[in-house]
């Protein structure tokens, strides 16, 4: 009967001595312990609601907690005491905004570093945004799309355009000199004082692998001058007529080739529900898609498609790039001669961002 009386009292008498050691420790000591227990609890609880399962929410829902998941990171890497102090209530705040809406994308666009398509393209049209801009839009897990058009402009281009100004976004033309930008002027400057990016597909659409050099060379040369004749601009890519490359192609071009991983066959079948559900179907963040502007070959068929596919895009996210634009916010650079099918993130040259963009998206994208 006394044993467990004794371990009662024992038991009580450790209660007692941890609470006596408790009070023997400095008062100033104490509340500093019982704050960072407090700390660290509400950092936990943080940590757990920024988890990627737990953003459940539309179509932006993989950007959000994919950064937030980054800002962990960088966090418990100590990857600069500025991104993860700093940055974290940034990130809540654009959090906040996304759950309350999306309309409000000037707001928040100069530095806040929520996830939101719009507020990226805010920052892409005001370019002088400077290092803090891009540095907080490099973070970002961005879901970047360049649609690309061939072979215009033509009577379509501004048809094209009327969609891509009505949302603000951006693409790429590789155009082609003869015929069209001859014909077509106005809708040249008209699309590269949008700030679309201009290409080169050569003067005379000429097939370039069945050509010598010295012809390849003056279909480039002849296209340039009527370029910079008409916006006072000579591209800086360019796409070869039917992605045709040889040797002799690959020696005679002096810039980047930029080819695509996603064929809508818009001039095939002339049929802009084909064009929407082949885009719906295969894009993914870094592809380049290659439709026409060509009136003559795709009827209206792309530019009706397009008015479809861009507010679909921008619905689940993604925004709507230039191809230089896409290739540098991917980490590649483009090299002259070099040739370019999509800028993926998960193979980007930047491996930190591969690894990034892997742990995000890497189950789930090609
Ligand atoms: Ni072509």
């Amino acid at each position: 009967m006394e044993e467990p009386d004794a371990k009662k009292r024992k038991s009580g008498s450790i209660k007692e001595q941890v609470f006596r050691g408790w009070k023997k420790i400095p008062l100033p000591v104490r509340a500093f312990l019982a704050l960072s227990a407090c700390v660290g609890i509400v950092l936990l609880f943080a940590g757990l609601l920024r988890r990627p399962g737990s953003a459940a929410g539309g179509g932006a829902g993989p950007d959000v907690s994919g950064t937030g998941a980054f800002e962990a990171e960088s966090a418990a890497e100590g990857e600069g005491s500025e991104t993860s102090v700093s940055g974290q209530p940034e990130i809540t705040g654009g959090d906040k905004k996304e759950g309350s809406g999306k309309t409000d994308a000037s707001g928040g666009s100069k530095a806040e570093g929520s996830g939101k398509p719009d507020d990226e393209k805010t920052e892409e049209s005001g370019k002088s945004g400077g290092a803090k801009t891009e540095a907080s839009s490099e973070r970002k897990l961005r879901k970047l799309v360049a649609l690309t058009y061939d072979d215009g402009p033509s009577n379509a281009t501004p048809l094209i355009l009327d969609t891509l100004e009505k949302y603000g976004v951006k693409a790429t033309f590789f155009v082609v000199g003869r015929d069209q930008v001859e014909y077509h002027k106005e809708a040249l400057i008209r699309a590269y004082n949008d700030g679309m990016e201009i290409g080169s597909h050569t003067y005379d659409h000429r097939i370039l692998s069945k050509s010598t050099q010295e012809q390849i060379w003056e279909t480039m040369w002849k296209n340039d001058e009527l370029l910079k004749e008409v916006i006072g601009f000579q591209p800086k890519i360019m796409r070869p007529t039917g992605g045709g490359i040889n040797d002799t192609v690959r020696a005679s071009i002096d810039r980047p080739m930029i080819l695509w991983n996603i064929d809508t066959l818009d001039w095939k079948y002339e049929d802009k529900d084909t064009i929407v559900n082949t885009v719906k179907a295969e894009v993914h963040p870094g592809a380049i898609i290659l439709m026409h502007d060509l009136i003559e070959t795709t009827g209206d068929s792309t530019w009706q498609a397009t008015a479809e596919i861009v507010p679909w895009l921008l619905e689940q996210g993604y925004e709507l790039v230039t191809v230089s634009e896409m290739a540098k916010a991917y980490g590649y650079t483009l090299q002259p001669g070099g040739t370019y099918y999509s800028f993926n993130p998960l193979w980007s040259p930047d491996a930190e961002l591969a690894a990034r963009y892997y742990q995000a998206f890497g189950p789930k994208e090609p």
